[in-house]
């Protein structure tokens, strides 16, 4: 049997781990999405269970294993507590379950960064993803790098490791790429959402995803889907594409072994 072992460097610390689950990676096509609004009536995804089963069906023959449910958490909105959070998943996961949909499933947030991210992060109000020290951070459309910038020091002065939600869809970094570069170098980890390669979005929104594929600076590639029609989480598409343009190693790491390093809470 195969065993991978691996290194992870951080801080100086070497950690080594040998974990037969990524074994599963080894099966081309399959993706974990690690943002999606599936948890039912939370927010402004999906508005029942029966919604959530049918969108976990599509993701399903789509090739995704694993989903972390990445409800909104905003600031003066009535946010899902990380203990309703966890108690939800199990929920939909038994539901699923008895669907035999074949796909496990997660707790999470998306968190939109306020002010009172940081302290509400060390206070634990918020989920992290899959229990995991990787947190799922937006921002407003127009927010300038310098705030983005910011908020990712804060975030990891709170102990915890960014991931840039859609980072096509600030201004902003679209008008300036080397600023996904900087991002990287802080330590901050890139999310695109498929649709928006895929060109859902306009052409210049994939253009400039595509770029930055191209470069490499891409950490994972997620759904962000809401429903089961316009914002579905059919990914399979954007996985070909990306396995036929940028090879199949760097779609298997950005669709499935980076996603998983999350779940296993694994330096990426
Ligand atoms: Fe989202």
């Amino acid at each position: 049997m195969f065993v991978e072992l691996r290194e992870f460097r951080r801080n100086g610390v070497i950690r080594i781990s040998s974990d037969i689950r990524n074994l599963k990676a080894n099966d081309m096509q399959k993706s974990i999405d690690i943002h999606c609004h599936i948890m039912p009536g939370v927010d402004d995804g999906s508005r029942d269970i029966e919604t959530s089963l049918q969108m976990l069906k599509i993701a399903e023959k789509n090739g995704i294993t694993h989903v972390i449910l990445t409800p909104h958490h905003k600031p003066m909105h009535h946010n899902v507590s990380p203990s309703h959070n966890r108690s939800y998943t199990e929920q939909l996961q038994h539901a699923a379950d008895k669907l035999g949909i074949d796909i496990k499933l997660y707790s999470g947030n998306e968190i939109y960064y306020s002010d009172e991210t940081q302290e509400e992060l060390e206070a634990g109000k918020i989920s992290t993803l899959a229990g995991s020290e990787y947190v799922l951070v937006e921002f407003h459309p127009t927010n300038t790098f310098k705030a983005i910038h910011n908020a990712v020091y804060r975030v990891q002065s709170a102990g915890y490791m960014p991931i840039i939600a859609h980072v096509e869809r600030y201004s902003d970094v679209v008008s300036h790429p080397s600023y996904v570069e900087e991002l990287r170098d802080m330590g901050c980890y890139i999310q695109v959402n498929s649709s928006s390669i895929m060109g859902k979005y306009g052409f210049g929104i994939s253009h400039f995803s595509k770029k930055l594929l191209k470069k490499g600076l891409v950490h994972f590639i997620a759904t962000d889907a809401h429903d089961t029609a316009k914002r579905a989480p059919d990914i399979l598409d954007c996985r070909n594409y990306v396995d036929r343009k940028f090879g199949e190693d760097y779609g298997r790491k950005i669709f499935y072994d980076n996603p998983m390093s999350v779940i296993n809470n694994e330096i990426i």
